[in-house]
């Protein structure tokens, strides 16, 4: 490879994120407003432009790749980037995988592992089916449950990402790791993290992964498994299966010393932390000078990445006013 991606605290950058657009067909009512504005067609990377980038990180060392949103599976054709990405895996890349909502997955399951996916993320709150249309606003957890089901019969690894939230899915964590254990899913829980404004008031809802653990390793045989998906998880098994439990807790157990991340967004923006603004214009620079003028970007990108995240639960205002879906998470 090129010269490695080595940020200015001696971290090694090995994982893109890429937001292949910024609309979602739901509205989780702690990652959006109900009424969102989304950005022009014309301000959008195109599919090929996301790939040219894409693929000049590669050259750089990036190692695994993930497409999120907004939800990644409305943008058209998002296949042809997964099928060029795809080509990847197993030489130059370790992981080309995806974060979705699921209410798409029934269509696209087979060709994602046709493209050479083997491994998806999908997002599952809670499966009551009332409090799941609350707390999307307007999804129908029966539909995403049979996407789960038809990624996972495609030959998909499946992991629930599942975020904590008091008063509304606190009560349905163990429900959800047993029905996980015996469906053959993974799970990870996430705490609720100060991004963008919202409906309603995040400290509410927050609830300390800590306490929920407590409660986890009293009903389910958990063991520490030293897994690394390359992701911020810390990761236990419930023994006597195949389902890891993880834990992303960047509010009670911060994990931005081993941080191997940056994110792209639809806009082409690089992003070098989730929790904060520094930022370089991918897009113009690759509209102005072409890839040649990627590298010396990329370089300089390293430079500004900061130490780690300071989001406060009870600030009175989000830490950063983009919401998860500009950066996918
Ligand atoms: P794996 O490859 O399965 O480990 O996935 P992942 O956890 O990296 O990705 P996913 O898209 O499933 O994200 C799960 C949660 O982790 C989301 O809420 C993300 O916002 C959050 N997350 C991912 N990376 C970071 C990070 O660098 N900092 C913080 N604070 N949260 C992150
Ligand atoms: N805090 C924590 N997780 C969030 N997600 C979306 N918004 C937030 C937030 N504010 C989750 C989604 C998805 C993942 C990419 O991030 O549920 O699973
Ligand atoms: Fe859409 Fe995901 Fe945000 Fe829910 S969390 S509104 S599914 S982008």
């Amino acid at each position: 490879i090129d010269s490695p991606l080595i940020d200015g605290h001696g971290r090694t950058i090995s994982y893109l994120r890429i937001s292949v657009t910024d609309r979602c067909d739901l509205r989780c009512r702690y990652c959006m407003a109900e009424h969102m504005t989304f950005l022009p067609k014309a301000a959008v990377l195109s599919l090929d432009e996301m790939a040219i980038i894409a693929e000049r990180f590669i050259a750089r060392g990036i190692r695994k790749i993930r497409l999120t949103g907004g939800e990644p599976l409305v943008r058209r054709d998002v296949e042809q980037l997964v099928r060029r990405l795809g080509s990847h895996v197993g030489s130059d890349l370790d992981e080309l995988t995806m974060t979705t909502n699921g209410n798409h997955l029934v269509e696209h399951a087979a060709a994602l592992v046709d493209a050479g996916m083997r491994r998806i993320n999908v997002s599952l709150d809670t499966r009551d089916p009332e409090l799941f249309r609350y707390i999307t606003r307007h999804g129908d957890v029966a539909r995403v449950i049979g996407g789960i089901y038809a990624a996972r019969d495609a030959g998909l690894r499946v992991k629930i990402n599942m975020v904590a939230l008091k008063g509304q899915n606190d009560g349905e964590i163990a429900s959800m790791l047993a029905w996980c254990r015996d469906e053959g899913l993974d799970l990870t829980l996430i705490e609720t993290m100060p991004l963008g404004a919202i409906d309603e008031d995040r400290t509410d809802r927050f609830l300390p992964l800590t306490a929920v653990m407590d409660e986890l390793k009293a009903d389910f045989p958990l063991v520490r498994d030293m897994h690394d998906s390359g992701g911020p998880a810390r990761y236990w098994r419930v023994d006597g299966s195949s389902t890891r439990l993880g834990l992303i807790s960047p509010l009670t157990a911060n994990f931005c010393s081993t941080c191997n991340r940056v994110r792209l967004t639809t806009e082409g923006i690089l992003y070098t932390c989730l929790g904060h603004d520094d930022q370089v214009d991918l897009k113009a620079i690759l509209r102005a000078e072409g890839v040649a003028g990627l590298d010396a970007a990329l370089d300089s990108a390293m430079g500004t990445k900061p130490a780690r995240h300071d989001f406060d639960i009870a600030a009175a205002a989000p830490a950063v006013s983009r919401h998860m879906s500009v950066t996918g998470g």
